[in-house]
């Protein structure tokens, strides 16, 4: 039996690469029965950004949708993809937040779990596949898929005898870039099927317009399990139509046995929810071809444009694609995922508006090359660990075993607030906006951002604006605003959605430029905000000097001067580019100066905090 099996992306994947994971679910829930009658292999419908869109944007509780998709779809497995020890979060966790949260996502209705790590270093899946089988679940580990001179056939099929080992029930090629090639796969598949004999699940992005001939090689080598999306959500920087691989694969020894006119009822069915969404749509929904050159994924590059855009440097773009890869040598190869991408990219972008190679070097460039994300592939530039981290100390062992239990800890940090271990969870994996969440919904004042109404949408009259955000500072207060998009003109004046700190609003702008604030509470909000004027910060030039990876704005400073930190401990916990960030001590010292405070605006080229060694 050669039959091949299909996992439909659109509940995750599919909206989070086409709009910004903004897909609301009273959008997905309507449709459920349908999904629930194809026969997908499986539904992958959580994990990655769902859980953080959920609370930051969707203001949902993302358990509670798991529960909802569960109970909607009894006869379907439900999927989800998570970073191993980093769970969905950026930093790593210690073993008992993992297994708490790995248990917590079955008990809520998770059947499989495709775990991978951003470094490829397995002893930072062991903790979630263990655990996830110890809940009777699905464990698929997945490899991440990269090119470099380290990254050949032998290496990932290394990998794949190690994932087989742990325990693994299937192997996933997780191929974020869309740089899997179709022979590529075919020689890859054939190697890991006969070093493990598991069955192997494939994921590549459309980016590039490879994925649907790599499925189908991969098929061919024996490939089990492909990733795709109904039609309405898939290509560009998504994944190869549902429909067209059932359609290629049907009638012969492969066929998937599904259903092309009930698959096609579901994607019209999403073809009308993503006209609601027409705000957040990805600039990719075509074939972009750049990623076989420069290896650097479209949502990469799209951060990296976002980014020096903020510094005032757009007209660099070019250097800094053609730094990445100087970079990613350095570092041994990391493939380029969530967090190693942003590590890679904003160090290329240091490099380059720096004007010198590591004249300043971000934390996490630091703690990478502290080991404190795992092994990195290949060979580090002995040199460039010199200048970063000087003579510190580089880890050995697997990150998290530096690391005490800190469960009840969390526990304490949120008591009053959590009801339940979900919300614990909930605040584990993003500390401040998990906090905030919770205290609207104690206060009943949670409220998703703004739609703009259904009329607005791709008028003649009305440009589609992508999202686009900044900073501007009026009497002294610095406020973070984000435009989602615009409605129809009339006569005397355009409203625009944008969100204010986090709070959104509708902003209508007239002729002359003589704008007016609608909304409940702007103006009280703005009397109580915090000044954000930021103090001068110095330039980082030691190792102790405490760094930002990217401009973003300081929404926690951990420590005071005169404490003893040791290299590792956070510092300060930053918010930038959707990512909150706990910045760690670079080296063990005393705290000298604190040059940040809440709210302020900071970029990788300040000295935050100050430590002297011991
Ligand atoms: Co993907």
């Amino acid at each position: 039996m050669t039959k091949v099996f299909v996992t439909d992306l659109v509940l995750r994947d599919g909206h989070q690469s086409l709009i910004a994971t903004r897909m609301q679910t009273a959008d997905m829930l309507p449709i459920c029965s349908k999904l629930d009658q194809v026969g997908f292999w499986s539904l992958e419908a959580w994990g990655g950004a769902t859980f953080d869109a959920c609370v930051r944007f969707l203001r949902e509780d993302p358990w509670e949708r798991l529960r909802k998709l569960r109970k909607a779809l009894p006869n379907t497995r439900i999927q989800m993809l998570l970073r191993g020890q980093n769970l969905l979060g950026y930093r790593n966790y210690s073993d008992d937040v993992v297994r708490a949260f790995v248990q917590k996502s079955a008990d809520n209705g998770v059947d499989v779990f495709r775990v991978f790590d951003a470094m490829n270093d397995l002893r930072n899946l062991r903790v979630s596949i263990e655990t996830v089988k110890a809940a009777g679940k699905h464990a698929e580990g997945a490899i991440c898929y990269t090119t470099s001179p380290v990254h050949n056939i032998p290496h990932f099929v290394e990998l794949a005898k190690g994932l087989a080992e742990m325990g693994c029930d299937t192997i996933a090629i997780k191929d974020m870039a869309g740089l899997l090639t179709p022979y590529s796969a075919f020689e890859l598949v054939q190697a890991i099927r006969a070093a493990t004999q598991l069955p192997i699940h494939t994921h590549s992005h459309a980016t590039s317009g490879l994925a649907h001939m790599t499925h189908l090689k991969a098929v061919e080598a024996g490939a089990s399990i492909i990733d795709t999306c109904v039609g309405a959500f898939a290509e560009g920087a998504s994944h190869p139509t549902t429909q067209s691989l059932v359609a290629a694969l049907a009638g012969t020894e492969y066929d998937t046995g599904l259903s092309l006119p009930l698959i096609e009822e579901i994607s019209a069915y999403f073809k009308d929810v993503r006209k609601k969404y027409w705000q957040f749509e990805s600039a990719f929904t075509g074939t972009d071809t750049r990623v076989l050159i420069n290896q650097v994924p479209g949502g990469m590059i799209s951060n990296l444009a976002n980014q020096l855009k903020e510094q005032g440097a757009i007209d660099r773009m070019d250097a800094v694609l053609e730094e990445i890869p100087h970079v990613r040598e350095d570092l041994g190869y990391p493939p380029l995922v969530t967090p190693t991408s942003q590590i890679v990219g904003t160090q290329a972008a240091l490099n380059v508006l720096t004007g010198a190679r590591y004249k300043s070097v971000t934390n996490e460039v630091k703690l990478y090359l502290q080991g404190r994300y795992g092994k990195a592939p290949g060979h580090i530039n002995e040199e460039v660990r010199k200048i970063a981290i000087g003579n510190l100390d580089v880890t050995t062992c697997r990150p998290a075993d530096l690391m005490a239990d800190e469960l009840d800890k969390l526990r304490g940090e949120i008591e009053g607030l959590a009801k339940s271990d979900e919300d614990v969870l909930t605040y584990a994996m993003f500390p401040e906006i998990g906090k905030t969440w919770l205290q609207e919904r104690a206060a009943g004042t949670l409220r998703p951002e703004a739609l703009p109404p259904p009329g607005a949408a791709q008028q003649d009259s009305a440009p589609r604006y992508a999202a686009d955000e900044f900073k501007i500072t009026l009497h002294g207060e610095t406020y973070h605003i984000k435009l989602s998009g615009s409605g129809r003109s009339d006569a005397s004046q355009r409203p625009y959605f944008v969100s204010v700190d986090g709070i959104s609003e509708e902003v209508l702008v007239e002729p002359l430029n003589e704008v007016a604030v609608t909304g409940n509470d702007s103006a009280q909000r703005k009397t109580a905000a915090a000044p954000g004027a930021s103090g001068q910060k110095p330039r980082p030039s030691h190792p102790g000097h405490v760094t930002a990876a990217m401009p973003g704005t300081i929404v926690d400073v951990l420590v005071s001067i005169g404490q003893l930190v040791k290299a590792g401990d956070g510092v300060l916990v930053i918010e930038a580019m959707k990512m909150e960030n706990e910045v760690q001590a670079p080296i063990t010292g005393i705290v000298l100066s604190v040059f940040a405070k809440k709210g302020d605006a900071v970029t990788p080229d300040m000295a935050l905090v100050e430590i002297q060694p011991e």
